[in-house]
């Protein structure tokens, strides 16, 4: 699509809700306004929104209003949902259709100039290759699992940390007065991110993620050894991709999900391993989806409107398939072909894991 002047941008959420897109999407809307006099238009419940009809509606300074302290987004989004392959009823059979030209032409009727894409690896992945076909799009990375390559963070990472190191003190306390082991499995997908920082800032005793696969023998002889410190109670926090040596992630059907499941069970999984080697009464918590709710922090709510003042910087100098990124203090942009299909993995050297063993917390090595 040659874009002569930039008069229209569209703005969608794809992939699982974080907290903060709300903070993006009002800090878009008013730095597209304000400062380029550019129309908004609010593209509904991710990439379905360019393939439904009546899913396209005017975003205006009135409609971000009061917003920013809300978690969720008030565009909606879906995980569910690739123009490339739509899954359509079609002589008594679900066959999966390409309805990418379908997702461009709406782009070009509605006369959006370029699509803010506000999604993780798999979202921007997608926009990516519509770009390709034809659609101006640029990026903002955000997901709670922290795994997206070349930002130092993404925005509502921060908050899922919050909401995992808040439960898993009011969790603390419980296992202490019950002298029990209390397992927490938290989000994260294939990478131990949310686990590393929840794990740390919460003081777990053990901390268990995807990057380093664990002995539950390891795990319990620190249990053991706390209890001979007369310490009678543990606390472990596991990533739901979290795996034991030589074995393999646990998922789980999620009802009216896709076919491939979703990630979750290794925290009873991990406590039935335990309990061969250990005596004491284990109670498994899985967070969930909590983490993806509520108020964001302040960190996020920053970050989000960088992210989405920054973009429409992006727009202007017509960088399209580039993202906006952190590094450091600076929002910088990259090129969206180095970024995406590649998930930004805890590094085994990180200072982070360093200064946890060194203060005594377990990873199951
Ligand atoms: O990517 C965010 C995330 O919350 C992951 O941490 C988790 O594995 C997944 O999404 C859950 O997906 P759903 O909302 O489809 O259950």
């Amino acid at each position: 699509m040659s874009v002569e002047k930039i008069k229209r941008i569209g703005v969608l959420t794809g992939g699982g809700d974080a907290p903060g897109l709300n903070a993006v999407i009002r800090a878009l809307v008013k730095t597209a306004i304000r400062v380029y006099g550019w129309e908004v238009m609010g593209i509904l419940d991710g990439y379905d929104g360019l393939l439904t009809p009546g899913k396209i509606k005017p975003l205006t300074l009135v409609d971000v209003r009061g917003i920013l302290h809300r978690g969720g987004t008030i565009l909606g989004t879906t995980n569910r949902t690739n123009p490339f392959s739509v899954p359509r009823k079609a002589r008594g059979k679900i066959l999966n259709v390409d309805e990418s030209e379908v997702a461009i032409h709406t782009v070009r009727k509605h006369k959006i100039d370029c699509v803010a894409v506000v999604g993780g690896d798999g979202t921007l992945l997608l926009g990516n290759r519509l770009r390709k076909k034809g659609m101006a799009m640029v990026g903002i990375p955000k997901t709670i699992d922290n795994d997206i390559k070349a930002t130092d963070f993404t925005f509502g990472f921060n908050s899922a940390v919050t909401t995992a190191m808040c439960a898993i003190d009011k969790i603390h306390s419980t296992a202490e007065s019950h002298h029990r082991v209390m397992i927490v499995e938290v989000m994260g997908r294939n990478v131990g991110w949310i686990a590393l920082y929840a794990g740390l800032a919460a003081g777990a005793d053990a901390i268990l993620i995807p990057e380093i696969p664990y002995d539950a023998r390891e795990v319990a002889k620190k249990i053991r050894e706390r209890e001979a410190d007369g310490r009678n109670f543990s606390m472990i926090v596991v990533g739901e991709g979290a795996m034991p040596k030589g074995g393999k992630r646990i998922y789980y059907k999620a009802e009216g999900s896709d076919k491939y499941g979703r990630l979750g069970g290794i925290g009873n999984y991990l406590a039935k391993q335990l309990s061969k080697y250990v005596e004491n009464e284990i109670r498994v918590v899985t967070l969930g989806h909590l983490q993806r709710g509520g108020s964001p922090t302040n960190v996020d709510r920053m970050l989000g409107m960088r992210f989405g003042h920054e973009a429409c910087r992006l727009i202007a100098e017509r960088k399209f398939g580039y993202m906006v990124a952190l590094r450091g203090d600076d929002i910088v942009d990259v090129n969206l072909e180095d970024v995406i299909g590649v998930q930004r993995a805890v590094p085994l050297d990180h200072p982070l894991i360093r200064l946890a063993e060194d203060i005594g917390t377990e990873f199951g090595r």
